[in-house]
């Protein structure tokens, strides 16, 4: 929620809903991004469209039931239609390798996040334009095993990356995920491979998803003070 102006994410958000077609199974992503897709889509289905939604997160299937979009689950559909999910930054260098990954997880639901916009026929990122980068430079966010919390962040650590304990904001201790899981918020400067650190990161026991997703989004919108500017990878 941080940065960038409410009206440009709205922007963003309400193209990406309107490209949602009758029928169609729609993964709900995380954020007040993604929230404005959600509404919009909550109003089409007023208007009398039918969709499916898969929510991303309890913040989306909660904004979901509130605006009317009926709620399904990954058991239940055959595959997604359309996944529509925000991001905490935007690698936006299309010359560098990992053109278009992005670093999500900002809201601790990245673990669901990935299953559902990974599985999407079409994953559309919706911003605003300072989520742009040239090259991704915040903290990966590590979903963890409590118990495991210790020996990923010493793993971590010989990687490169300073590891810190995500605290909560309106409790004392650390953040507990939708999973029950805790978060590291891990910094590791410059990420000039997305790639090769994702794949070192998923091979560290304890750690359920990280936050790096590299040639998962097929466009990205996003929205400017004055408009909307669109990716496709
Ligand atoms: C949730 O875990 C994140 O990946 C969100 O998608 C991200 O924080 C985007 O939120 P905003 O659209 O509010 O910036």
């Amino acid at each position: 929620t941080e940065g960038g102006s409410d009206g440009a994410k709205r922007r963003a958000g309400e193209r990406a809903a309107a490209a949602v077609e009758d029928g169609d199974v729609v993964g709900l992503g995380t954020g007040s991004t993604a929230a404005h897709a959600i509404r919009a889509i909550g109003r089409a289905v007023d208007d009398g469209l039918a969709v499916r939604g898969i929510p991303t997160s309890f913040q989306s299937r909660q904004l979901a039931l509130e605006v009317g979009i009926p709620i399904s689950c990954l058991e239940a559909v055959d595959g997604i239609d359309l996944a529509i999910d925000g991001a905490d930054q935007i690698a936006d260098d299309s010359d560098a390798p990992g053109y278009g990954a992005l670093l999500k997880g900002g809201g601790a639901a990245h673990t669901r996040e990935k299953m559902i916009d990974s599985t999407a026929d079409r994953f559309v990122v919706v911003a605003d334009a300072s989520k742009l980068s040239g090259v991704l430079e915040k903290p990966v966010a590590l979903e963890v095993i409590p118990d495991a919390r210790t020996i990923v962040a010493d793993e971590v650590r010989t990687m490169g990356g300073e590891p810190t304990l995500r605290d909560a904001a309106h409790k004392d201790g650390p953040v507990v995920t939708d999973n029950g899981n805790l978060v590291l918020d891990c910094a590791f400067d410059e990420i000039d491979a997305p790639d090769e650190l994702a794949t070192r990161l998923s091979s560290v026991p304890g750690v359920v998803e990280h936050g790096l997703f590299v040639g998962m989004a097929d466009a990205a919108y996003v929205g400017t003070d004055d408009g909307l500017e669109v990716r496709e990878y």
